[in-house]
């Protein structure tokens, strides 16, 4: 009904700030019960239940794909938070989806130097052949495309993640045939890692719940040779393709040892044991990860 002020004229409806519409409704009773005695477990990981919410939005994530208002409800009512509180948080992650998504979340790296090694001719390949934007899923509801900011991966440039699982070294037609792979059915294998799961199941094991596969834990594996070289050099052991020169750590320096407080401009003396000592070592001087186009890229 529509409603006349007492000057005669109609109101303006409320302006909407983009907020969800409150009381979100409640799940159904089972599913409320199961994911109530999986909170439980989760917020008990935790000295205070409010520290709990990071891994209580991947389990509502886990259940319906993305972070619903019937989610941040449940979230906010187990920890004892407002549902702003909850909002606030999930918003600001962006693991956290905000609408419904594919079962294979697939970021092309496009910061700075996946991007000049090759991500953005990846990103704008898969949205001509998907047929989708950034942040679009495709319509049979299989792959969701986004851009994704670095991935400590950057020795493996350009990198492709399908639901947080690293495909290195990508190249436009590889990373094409991963989709095309992954709508199909077919089995595709992480260049390192554990085996991929859906999006949902991945959201699970955010959420603090063991990957019960056989063998997908063993299967982790650790950093890349190239990514080692700057632990190697932290610990101020001897950079490798240096021969018998060594890097002192600017943190085990002794005070004999500190640079002097130069003036802009000022060059180092020799030997000085500051970060420009830092190797100069890329992924080009890494034979296993060569830095340059690949043949059937290049050709
Ligand atoms: S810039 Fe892509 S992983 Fe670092």
């Amino acid at each position: 009904m529509t409603t006349v002020s007492s000057r005669g004229q109609t109101p303006e409806p409320p302006t909407s700030l983009g907020m969800p519409a409150l009381p979100a409704p409640d799940y159904p009773a089972e599913v409320r019960a199961r994911l109530e005695a999986d909170a439980k477990e989760v917020i008990a990981r935790y000295p205070g239940p409010r520290s709990a919410l990071l891994p209580l939005l991947h389990l509502v994530q886990a259940e319906e794909g993305h972070v619903t208002r019937t989610g941040i409800r449940f979230c906010a009512e187990q920890l004892d938070l407002t549902t702003a509180e909850v909002t606030a948080v999930s918003t600001f992650y962006s693991m956290y989806r905000r609408k419904a998504g594919g079962d294979y979340q697939v970021g092309v790296c496009t910061n700075t130097l996946c991007a000049v090694m090759g991500g953005d001719a990846i990103f704008e390949e898969l949205k001509e052949h998907l047929g989708v934007g950034n942040g679009e899923t495709t319509e049979d509801g299989a792959v969701s495309l986004e851009h994704i900011e670095c991935n400590a991966a950057c020795d493996f440039a350009p990198v492709v993640m399908v639901n947080w699982e690293f495909f290195d070294n990508q190249t436009p037609e590889s990373a094409r045939q991963l989709v095309d792979d992954l709508r199909a059915g077919r089995t595709v294998e992480p260049t390192r890692g554990a085996p991929l799961c859906t999006f949902k199941e991945t959201a699970r094991m955010l959420a603090g719940f063991p990957d019960e596969r056989p063998g997908a834990v063993e299967a982790t594996g650790s950093a890349g040779p190239a990514s080692l070289i700057g632990l190697r050099l932290a610990k101020g052991e001897v950079a490798p393709g240096r021969g018998a020169g060594h890097v002192v750590s600017p943190r085990t320096a002794g005070p004999a040892e500190e640079p002097p407080s130069g003036h802009p401009g000022e060059q180092a003396p020799p030997g000085h044991p500051s970060s420009h000592d830092a190797p100069q070592e890329t992924s080009a001087s890494d034979d296993q990860h060569p830095a340059g186009p690949t043949a059937e890229e290049g050709e």
